[in-house]
């Protein structure tokens, strides 16, 4: 039977505040592309073309953004979950939609860099009742934790205090119908949530056939502004330089940048690995490594530096280098010439400004 896609894009995105208050953390752009998007591609690769997508109160924005998929050459549904309830939760949502086909879910924010192709080959081969993919990470109570006998899954427990493993759970799964029942069966959990991981267990202690799969690739979970930067460092060193926008005699580009059409770079220097979005302009400015600049940006005068910059900001006349940080749509940073010389922000609840 067809395999479908159930991608988790509602949710609320708490730990990138304020960044996530009005719109959705999956469309935050790595590279100059909504995270989501590369969710999208990874299913639509693997030959799965009949995708779900859970939305919550930023589906409107995630409509405009993804369109009816013809763009990739898939069919999508939206399916509207009221509540962040949990992953399970959105499982049970989408329940009229996946019918009895076996599918892969995907959670909207996270990036595997070598795709699922040959995961969900493994899935159809093997017929197991569920596939989880596992990864040893630095801090696994911050994850999903599996605990293995062997070759086995015995015990699955969702942010552990004292994990009994390293190995997290990343945010693919593979499942046949079987795992709704599951999920019916299950209570929330201490965060309120129906956790996708207890559906699990309960499959796993009534003698369904989980299979895990270590991943050796990299994967993130880009929930926090480190995990983002770092995705967006690891995605930038892969892209294929070019230039479609224009670069003044005085400038200088050097090693893998992207410039998009119609950016304008003048009299500044752009140090790769970097990307310059469309009708973005840079003037006597620098733009240093593993940086992103989205869309319709202006950067006058300043220096930038490790960063994703979204769309329409300004960014004028800083002193001092800007390293290490995330701007939303919009944000504008400038050098006032009003006296007394004193900081002016109207920042939003939840910023943060570190100050030099
Ligand atoms: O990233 C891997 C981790 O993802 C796993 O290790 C955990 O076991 C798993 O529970 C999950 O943990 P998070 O706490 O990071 O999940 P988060 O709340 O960030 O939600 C993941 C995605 O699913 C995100 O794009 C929002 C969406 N979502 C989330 C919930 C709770 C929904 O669409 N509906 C929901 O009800």
């Amino acid at each position: 039977m067809e395999m479908k896609g159930l991608i988790l894009s509602g949710g609320e995105g708490t730990r990138l505040r304020p960044i996530t208050h009005t719109s959705a953390k999956q469309l935050v752009p790595v590279a100059n592309k909504p995270i989501l998007f590369y969710g999208i591609e990874a299913i639509r690769d693997a030959g799965i073309t009949d995708i779900g997508i859970i939305v919550g109160d930023t589906e409107e924005e995630i409509r405009e953004a993804v369109g009816d998929g013809s763009a990739w050459g898939i069919r999508v549904t939206y399916v509207r979950q009221e509540q962040p309830l949990g992953l399970a939760h959105a499982v049970l949502t989408a329940e009229e939609f996946l019918g009895d086909s076996p599918f892969v879910m995907y959670l909207g924010d996270n990036l595997i860099k070598e795709g699922i192709s040959s995961l969900v080959d493994q899935f159809q081969a093997m017929q197991p009742d569920a596939m989880i993919l596992l990864a040893h990470v630095s801090q696994p109570e911050r994850f999903g934790v599996a605990e293995l006998d062997g070759e086995r899954v015995v015990r699955l427990i969702e942010k552990p205090s004292e994990p009994p493993s390293d190995l997290a759970l990343v945010g693919v799964y593979m499942f046949k119908p079987c795992i709704f029942d599951a999920c019916h069966a299950i209570e929330p959990s201490w965060r309120n949530e129906l956790e996708i991981t207890d559906a699990l267990q309960h499959m796993i202690d009534h003698g369904c056939h989980v299979e895990p799969h270590l991943i050796d690739g990299w994967w993130k979970d880009t929930g926090h502004l480190e995990d983002l930067l770092e995705a967006n460092r690891i995605i930038l060193e892969s892209l294929e330089p070019s230039c479609l926008g224009e670069v003044d005699k005085e400038s200088s580009v050097t090693g893998r940048v992207v410039i998009e059409k119609g950016a304008e770079i003048i009299n500044s220097t752009v140090r790769g690995p970097a990307i310059i979005g469309e009708r973005t302009k840079l003037v006597n400015s620098f733009v240093g490594p593993f940086t992103s600049v989205y869309y319709d940006v202006l950067i006058q005068n300043s220096e930038v530096e490790h960063s994703i910059v979204m769309e329409k900001c300004v960014i004028r006349g800083l002193r001092g280098r800007m390293e290490d940080s995330l701007l939303g749509k919009n944000v504008e940073i400038y050098r006032s010439p009003q006296r007394p010389r004193a900081y002016r922000l109207m920042l939003g609840d939840n910023s943060r400004i570190g100050l030099a």
